[in-house]
């Protein structure tokens, strides 16, 4: 069993600060670390999908640093469109994977399933680019390892969510990557982050999800002239379970405390 969980969108403002003058998402992060670290088993790594904190600002990035830090295992950071490449590798200098200039683009190497981070980041802009210099490093980091399996990790999800307000900052690129996934089948899993919900679709012969935050989620709103906005629907990370032999399986897990578990009671009834 090889457990990779998921966090994403954590969107951490400065100390004394709230998201929208109403979200506490440092809070929320810090619940989300203890939930993690309490699991048994532990997970084996963490990636962080983007979004990590809420306008790229030095001082947002020492208190994720704070915040994570109390995780019991290996941690691993992708820009989301409200980061900055320099801001996160001058607070996290000791992750030598972020590089230190360019795309934060690397492949995770040690466990039994390969983990392949993306930048989709445009800076200063809402929606995501895979352009060809990033999507022929995909191609060719998988193409290095055919037999193993990989999950690909990414902010903005490759497909519509038929959420209007969200879609308008969709993916340029995503046919492309969907071709590059497609022709690597050793791919389990694309994974995402920005839609603060948990959704998933059939890409490329493989499975792409997104992953609900810690904090606030994305209002449901399929109608273009709906409400687009956010609300405090329960949050929640996910774990991706692999095993050799099966197919990677997701659970959404919601953060909160929850009355229970309450074992079933079988008795074996009275002759
Ligand atoms: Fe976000
Ligand atoms: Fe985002």
């Amino acid at each position: 069993m090889f457990i990779v969980a998921q966090i994403t969108d954590m969107h951490i403002k400065p100390e004394g600060k709230l998201a929208y003058d109403r979200v506490d998402t440092a809070a929320a992060l810090a619940e989300c670390v203890k939930a993690i670290n309490a699991l048994d088993p532990l997970p084996d790594v963490l990636l962080a999908t983007g979004d990590l904190v809420d306008a790229g600002r030095a001082d947002e990035y020492a208190r994720l640093r704070a915040l994570l830090a109390p995780l019991k295992m290996p941690v691993y950071l992708i820009p989301g469109n409200h980061d900055e490449r320099a801001g996160m590798r001058a607070a996290f200098p000791e992750h030598r994977y972020l590089g230190t200039e360019g795309f934060i683009q690397y492949a995770v190497e040690d466990g039994p399933v390969r983990l392949i981070g993306l930048d989709t980041l445009i800076p200063r802009e809402p929606g995501g680019l895979l352009c060809a210099e990033r999507l022929a490093w995909l191609d060719r980091t998988l193409a290095a390892e055919p037999g193993k399996p990989a999950i690909v990790f990414l902010h903005h999800p490759p497909f519509r969510t038929h959420i209007p307000g969200m879609d308008r900052f969709g993916l340029e690129g995503a046919e492309a990557l969907k071709t590059i996934v497609a022709r690597h089948p050793q791919v389990e899993r694309v994974i995402g982050g920005h839609l603060h919900r948990p959704i998933e679709t059939r890409f490329g012969g493989t499975i792409a999800s997104t992953c609900p935050s810690p904090a606030h989620q994305i209002n449901l709103e399929f109608k273009p002239d709906g409400v687009f906005g956010y609300i405090l629907e329960p949050a929640a990370f996910q774990l991706h379970v692999w095993s050799e032999g099966e197919s990677v399986v997701t659970h959404t897990v919601p953060l909160g405390d929850w009355p229970g578990p309450y074992a079933f009671n079988f008795r074996p009834k009275a002759a």
